[in-house]
């Protein structure tokens, strides 16, 4: 359904996407994991019309949208859910939902809407006028998912939404990322957590140096020899293979 072809991207001062390719498949949980400032974040960003391609072109639905405007991208049904705390702490939880169907001037479908995330996410609906920054880093990470859907988007992009965590609520937001796949979305992660991101997805990427090095089912992905020397998420430590070892891996 989003298929990335020859995509080349920077901030000015030189490529940070040095040619990537890639394709989210309908109905999947694509990851992409990689070492820091691998460019995964700009890659998102180019998806989201926040920063424009140099090279190459991204289709959704058989539309090109790269360069797009990032109005013209949610319109087309891509949402993103940003990298850090983006809630507005001193509105309730009900006006940052509602926030996220402001392109919908349809009362009653905001209505509907709101409805229809609120029984997703019963959080919603349980703390509705309570000011978003009370609540617990997890807790607004879920109305920040439940944000997202108020559009009914057909790909959720999220950057690292594990970030901050405890593990529980972690736990919490993936099965939320899974159900969105189960009623049929298609989503595209960035996970620090290389571990619990493959397991989750379908389709893991490995990017490294604004590039796609590997990729795989998420299994795949998790079971390939070349992840111990990419030095990702523990892997190193875990096979056993040390610093030194791995670091000799890499140059060969
Ligand atoms: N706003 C920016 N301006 C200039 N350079 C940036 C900006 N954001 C990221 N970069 C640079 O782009 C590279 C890739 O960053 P990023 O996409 O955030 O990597 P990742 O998300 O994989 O850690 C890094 O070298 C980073 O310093
Ligand atoms: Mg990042």
């Amino acid at each position: 359904m989003l298929t990335i072809a020859g995509l080349f991207a920077g901030y000015g001062g030189g490529d940070v996407l040095r040619g990537v390719d890639l394709t989210v498949a309908q109905g999947s949980i694509t990851c992409v994991v990689g070492p820091n400032g691998a460019g995964k974040s700009t890659l998102l960003k180019v998806i989201s019309g926040l920063l424009r391609p140099r090279l190459g072109t991204i289709t959704f639905r058989d539309a090109p949208i790269g360069g797009a405007s990032p109005r013209r991208v949610l319109e087309a049904g891509i949402v993103q859910v940003m990298q850090s705390r983006n809630l507005f702490p001193d509105l309730t939880v009900r006006q940052n939902v509602e926030i996220g169907g402001y392109l919908i001037k349809d009362q009653a479908l905001l209505r509907r809407r709101l409805d229809e995330v609120s029984d997703q996410f019963p959080i919603v609906r349980e703390r509705a006028g309570e000011r978003a920054g009370q609540l617990s880093g997890g807790q607004q990470r879920m109305v920040e998912l439940a944000r997202a859907l108020m559009l009914d988007p057909a790909l959720v992009v999220l950057d690292e939404p594990s970030m901050g965590l405890e593990p529980r609520a972690a736990a919490a937001m993936y099965a939320s990322v899974r159900n969105m796949a189960q009623t049929g979305r298609s989503i595209l992660l960035v996970e620090q957590n290389v571990r619990a991101g493959l397991e989750l997805a379908t389709h893991g990427v490995v990017m490294e140096t604004g590039r796609v090095r590997l990729e795989g089912t998420g299994t795949e992905v998790l079971a390939h020899p070349q992840m111990r020397a990419l030095y990702l998420g523990g892997t190193i430590e875990e096979s056993g293979v040390t610093d030194q070892e791995a670091a000799q891996e890499k140059t060969r």
